[in-house]
């Protein structure tokens, strides 16, 4: 599975011809090179390490971080990095990268296809392009500031839901087995009192950001995430319409963890309502 299909490199094409912004060719070829490690090593043997319980870094993740990396600092080597597993620049840097090489580890290493590489390019601290990218299903999806949020080449816009009665909601559950897991699930009880269609856990924030935004599913949170996990997906929420915040409603951090809320607007003081008691018990 090394080699990009032509289907791969067709949508990738069509989602870089949307764009016209300085870094969208190299954040989309980085993706690609990352997604091409990723597919490389899917299925395959590995060597992993525990970072603590239920978080793991596998050869896998190294490898597409490596590609992703060395792809970035060949083309703009004056440029902040901040990557999962290794680089650490300063994030008030005028021009600023943050990557998750490979988002949905634990998904990886189980063979369930859902995971991704997320890049996030921000600009004097505003978030400018982010890619997202999911090497066994080859889908693409992308924002600009200003230019929309795209899913393999074609524009897509958040669901129009206005009740959480008519809502499938995301959620993520951090490494803990303590009370931010029981704060997860007691939110998912009150979530289920509104009558919601439904929830569901897949195991990789970016893509659920990108679900969001696709209008797939109308909200999604987790009471802690990093950066890197939300930023490419913050951008791509934004541009197709919708809100993302912490779990209070303040802009989510560039620099330390956050809880992240994102809605497709409509639901976001309704979600608030719901995660900030939970959320001020953590
Ligand atoms: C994880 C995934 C997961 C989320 C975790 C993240 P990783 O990222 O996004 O869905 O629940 O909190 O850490 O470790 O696979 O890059
Ligand atoms: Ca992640
Ligand atoms: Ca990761």
């Amino acid at each position: 599975m090394r080699e990009a299909s032509p289907l791969f490199v067709e949508r990738r094409d069509l989602t870089l011809k949307q764009f016209a912004h300085p870094f969208a060719r190299l954040a989309i070829d980085s993706a690609m090179l990352g997604a091409l490690a990723l597919r490389a090593h899917f299925l395959g043997s590995l060597k992993i390490e525990t970072k603590g319980i239920a978080n793991f870094v596998s050869s896998a993740d190294l490898a597409a971080e490596a590609a992703v990396v060395q792809s970035i600092q060949k083309h703009a080597p004056e440029h902040a990095i901040i990557s999962e597993e290794s680089h650490r620049d300063q994030v008030d840097a005028e021009h600023v990268w943050i990557i998750d090489p490979l988002d949905g580890t634990s998904n990886f290493l189980h063979g369930i296809p859902h995971f991704a590489v997320s890049i996030g390019y921000f600009h004097r601290g505003l978030p400018s392009f982010g890619v997202i990218c999911n090497p066994v299903t080859e889908d693409w999806y992308a924002a600009a500031q200003g230019q929309g949020a795209w899913h393999n080449g074609q524009r897509v816009h958040v669901s129009t839901a206005s009740e959480l009665n008519q809502a499938m909601i995301a959620c993520g559950f951090y490494y803990d087995r303590g009370r931010m897991m029981q704060a997860t699930l007691d939110t998912l009880a009150s979530l289920y009192q509104s009558e919601i269609h439904g929830m569901r856990r897949i195991g990789a924030a970016a893509l659920d950001l990108a679900y969001v935004a696709c209008g797939q599913f109308e909200a999604f949170f987790e009471y802690r995430l990093s950066p890197w996990d939300y930023a490419a997906g913050m951008l791509l929420v934004s541009e197709a319409g919708g809100r993302i915040s912490d779990c209070f409603g303040h802009p989510l951090s560039l620099a330390n963890m956050s809880s992240v809320c994102a809605t497709n607007g409509h639901l976001h003081d309704a979600m608030l309502t719901v995660l900030s008691p939970h959320a001020r018990s953590l």
